[in-house]
């Protein structure tokens, strides 16, 4: 089976969270609180994860040394916070997100909390995947028409250790199926899933 699962348990929820990282993660919910309430036009596609949990499971993989090497990237990356929490723990991390006005957000949040991830304005799914384009039909809210943003980055898919990506129900299959088509054998990909937690994939070969 090339997807296997690793479970996570839900002591996680226990893991200590760093006061840096504590802060991090309160200065985005205010930053998103303060979007929302703005004039902005509402961006439909855009809704947060728990950013502790996410802290916490990358502190898990961290702890159980699951990962492969040091790339972290997030696919559909809202205000980046995940990238950024990647970040924080050591990772050379980047997000990715369709919507500039995002990535603005995203970059004017790691300036103010001096955070190291990179953010790319673009899609994250990358062209002529065989197979995707059935899948791809059903997606509500993945922009699929988008070309892919990975040349611009300078890596691509399968330079990357583990991805990050909070899929609205029901579309986290698609997530797999690029994650299962693209990334490198010993890849992990994370995903949020609402009041089920966190969700932990690894590629083997
Ligand atoms: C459910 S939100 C998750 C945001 C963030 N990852 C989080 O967990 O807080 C999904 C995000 O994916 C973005 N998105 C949708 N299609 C995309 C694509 N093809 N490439 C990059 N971003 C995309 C949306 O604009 C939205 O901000």
């Amino acid at each position: 089976m090339p997807l296997s699962p690793i479970p996570i348990p839900d002591s996680i929820t226990q893991l200590p969270i760093p006061g840096q990282t504590e802060q991090l993660i309160d200065t985005a919910y205010e930053r998103i609180e303060a979007f929302m309430l703005s004039d902005q036009e509402v961006i439909e596609n855009f809704v947060n994860c728990d950013f502790h949990l996410i802290a916490q499971s990358i502190e898990w993989i961290f702890e159980n040394h699951l990962l492969a090497g040091n790339r972290f990237c997030e696919w559909g990356c809202g205000f980046g916070v995940a990238a950024m929490l990647a970040a924080a723990r050591g990772m050379e991390s980047v997000g990715i997100e369709i919507e500039s006005v995002l990535v603005e957000q995203c970059e004017d949040l790691a300036e103010l909390v001096d955070n190291a991830a990179e953010f790319y304005c673009g899609s994250f799914v990358p062209r002529d995947v065989p197979g995707l384009t059935d899948l791809a039909a059903e997606m509500k809210h993945v922009d699929v028409q988008e070309g892919d943003i990975y040349d611009e980055i300078g890596l691509s898919i399968n330079d990357f250790d583990l991805f990050f990506a909070f899929p609205w129900p029901g579309e986290h299959e698609f997530f797999e199926a690029i994650f299962e088509a693209c990334a490198a054998d010993g890849a992990l990909l994370l995903t949020y899933r609402g009041r089920e937690g966190t969700h932990l994939l690894r590629k083997v070969g």
